[in-house]
């Protein structure tokens, strides 16, 4: 039986790019991304993704969020559309998708029970449509397993170790255990898995492993993960393969870390500082 591909990326190979926009392009050649995000004291996460987001490419980005998130997106992100949830803590609905090209859900959800409904509502109303699960999106699939095989094929989920933990439900004995484990995951569920991390991994669907090349520990700082919610979900809304797109952004993001700490230093980036170096 032969083990597929694994690799390192960095950019001296072909990575798909974005810079060739068309002279006579328009918005709607980009994508419309919508995220869903925040609750009552995280509406920060839904900043961060929708930052990033706008700043990887999108044509347009509507965000939802919970109502008291209301007023904080439409100041801190101008750029974004905004649709209010009608609870004023947390996000409980899901709005009509059609318009959309890709959606990212997860950070700073929180997992109370009418939010944990809007999920099974989501997975209902998803259809084929590309999607990134990161953060409580994660945890509540964890607590729900079934639901796992309700994604849409080539779904992008982002675990960190212990996000993957919970949804494996169970842990590794070592890194080649790990990494069995991350390829059988990936088959079962016909996902693609981000597992982050230093050198954080993309596992597609056939068992191919990437490992990234950016990045560093100044990146352990809160938010950075919702930041590449918002660059994957920007990619995955503009077309590209989602394993291309898992690939790309998580490059690139590890890569606008690497900027950020060369000009503050690793102790003072922040996750906000992120989407400032991001460059494509
Ligand atoms: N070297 C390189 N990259 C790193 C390092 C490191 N030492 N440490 C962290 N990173 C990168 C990871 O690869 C990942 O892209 O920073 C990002 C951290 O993402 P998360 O672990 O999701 O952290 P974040 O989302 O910012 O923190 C708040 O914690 O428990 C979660 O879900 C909760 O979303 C919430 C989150
Ligand atoms: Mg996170």
């Amino acid at each position: 039986k032969q083990t597929p591909a694994s690799r390192y990326f960095t950019d001296s190979q072909s990575l798909p790019s974005l810079r060739n926009r068309a002279v006579f392009a328009n918005k709607g050649n980009f994508g419309h991304a919508l995220l869903i995000a925040g609750s009552y004291g995280k509406v920060g996460a839904a900043v961060l993704a929708s930052r990033a987001c706008l700043r990887s490419g999108v044509g347009l980005l509507t965000v939802h969020v919970p109502e008291c998130g209301y007023s904080v997106l439409q100041t801190a992100v101008p750029e974004a559309m905004c649709l209010a949830d009608e609870h004023p803590k947390m996000i409980t609905g899901v709005p009509d998708l059609s318009s959309y090209t890709a959606i990212g859900v997860g950070p700073g959800l929180g997992k109370a029970q009418e939010t944990v409904r809007m999920l099974d509502e989501l997975l209902l109303k998803l259809g084929g449509k590309p999607a990134v699960f990161d953060a409580d999106a994660l945890n509540i699939l964890a607590d729900n397993p079934e639901w796992l095989t309700r994604l849409p094929k080539n779904s992008i989920l982002t675990p960190h170790p212990k996000e993957f933990t919970r949804l494996l439900g169970r842990t590794w004995a070592d890194d080649y255990e790990k990494l069995d484990l991350l390829r059988a995951f990936c088959k079962r569920y016909s996902v693609v898995t981000v597992l982050k991390g230093q050198h954080t991994i993309v596992a597609t669907p056939e068992g191919e492993l990437h490992f990234n090349s950016t990045g560093n520990p100044g990146m352990a700082t809160g938010g950075t993960g919702d930041v590449l919610t918002g660059i994957l979900t920007a990619l995955l809304a503009q077309g590209p393969p989602p394993a291309d797109a898992a690939i790309l952004g998580v490059y690139r993001h590890g890569e606008a870390g690497d900027r950020a700490a060369a000009r503050k230093g690793e102790p003072a980036l922040i996750a906000g500082d992120l989407p400032e170096f991001l460059h494509w």
